[in-house]
């Protein structure tokens, strides 16, 4: 059997967030590959020959391990949530509600937004044909017949969950490990279905919670770690890695914007807040004038409102207006402030070296770890 990519393999159970849309760049990925963790390309809003370009891309600046995250989405739980909130009628009075801030950049927003899977499929069917060392899946739970494809082909399924039930559900369908996200996390949270409104659990209190109820499994703890201190009390609560984002933004290796750069060392943000305002489901990101007034009128529409919002954020992005675009921000946003501007590997060795030596385990090392 070829030997599955799992973080107590790695040298530094460190996983570099897949950020879909700009902040994970090849260079990103084989800067914490190198430092002995492992990088994820964002795949999420590529079509199947984008992903097949992004890997040659990462194949050809390192010989480390890596990773390919998939949003696995639904057309029919996508449908049912729109349906429930209201239908088309509630997705044109979103568009009539943010038009006049599209009028302001003088640009229209996107019509008629449809859902789209983002070529899923042919992605899957890409990487069981071009195997990658690991898959990972967010928004959803693949089939045992999808999780065996991969296995097959050598490479480790990943999920990422938001809970404790979604952690079963994985492990039970053949996941070699998961990523457990909090509410703490930067971007959006990985829950299975668009309609819910996700829970406000902490990182080491959602750790504590898998690691009872899997003793056996193994995974990496997600949100709001961007100090030594964080990942100490993450490893003391029983996970057996860790996977940072928000800490990563400000790397030089990041493709990160410099809008959203500089906002994260903005003062006058003082609040990163979970809104589905941006893309229809719920993703954490800096409270600026349009998560102020647009997101108590958001209606669960994903992909919906990502596409119409697209043109929308674009604009404001161009034109440097930081009150418009998304700015994602896991908790620890103002914590990473420590990190901004360091290399993405010196940052994984720190973070892990420190605050490893410094947790008191609550479990003994796995088998293969150290
Ligand atoms: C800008 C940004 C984009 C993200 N994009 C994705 C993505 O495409 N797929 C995914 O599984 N997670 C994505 N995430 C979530 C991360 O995988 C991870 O759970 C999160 O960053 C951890 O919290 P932290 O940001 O506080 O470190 C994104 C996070 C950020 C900050």
């Amino acid at each position: 059997m070829i030997d599955r990519v799992l973080p107590s393999r790695l040298r530094r159970p460190v996983i570099g967030a897949p950020m879909a849309g700009g902040p994970t760049t090849p260079a990103l990925i084989a800067a914490v590959g190198e430092a002995g963790g492992m990088g994820m390309i964002g795949s999420g809003y590529l079509d199947a020959d984008a992903t097949r370009e992004e890997i040659a891309r990462v194949r050809a600046v390192t010989g480390a391990p890596f990773g390919v995250n998939v949003f696995l989405l639904d057309p029919a739980d996508s449908a049912a949530a729109l349906a429930a909130a209201g239908g088309v009628a509630a997705l044109d009075r979103y568009s009539a509600a943010i038009a006049p801030v599209a009028d302001r950049l003088g640009i229209a927003l996107a019509e008629a937004p449809a859902f789209t899977d983002f070529d899923q499929a042919a992605t899957l069917a890409a990487l069981v044909q071009d195997p990658v060392p690991v898959v990972s899946f967010t928004f959803g739970i693949p089939g045992a017949g999808v999780v065996r494809a991969l296995q097959e082909v050598g490479s480790a399924v990943v999920v990422t969950v938001a809970g404790v039930g979604d952690a079963r559900r994985a492990m039970e369908a053949g996941a070699d490990w998961l990523s457990v996200q909090s509410a703490e996390a930067g971007g959006h949270r990985s829950t299975t279905t668009v309609a819910e409104r996700p829970d406000e659990i902490g990182t080491v209190e959602l750790v504590r919670a898998v690691r009872a109820a899997l003793p056996d499994a193994q995974f990496v703890a997600a949100g709001g770690i961007s100090t030594p201190a964080d990942v100490a009390a993450v490893l003391a609560a029983g996970a057996d890695g860790i996977q940072l984002g928000t800490v990563l933004l400000r790397t030089p290796e990041a493709g990160t914007s410099a809008l959203h750069r500089a906002a994260l060392a903005d003062p006058r943000f003082t609040e990163s807040r979970p809104t589905r305002c941006y893309t229809g489901r719920y993703a954490r990101a800096l409270v600026n004038g349009f998560v102020a007034e647009f997101d108590p009128l958001a209606p669960p529409a994903y992909p919906h409102l990502h596409i119409l919002t697209g043109p929308m954020r674009g604009a404001a992005s161009r034109a440097g207006d930081v009150e418009v675009p998304p700015l994602w921000a896991g908790s620890g946003w103002r914590e990473s402030d420590a990190y901004a501007g360091r290399p993405a590997g010196e940052i994984v060795a720190e973070l892990w070296d420190r605050g490893s030596r410094s947790a008191t385990r609550a479990r003994p090392s796995l088998p293969g770890s150290g």
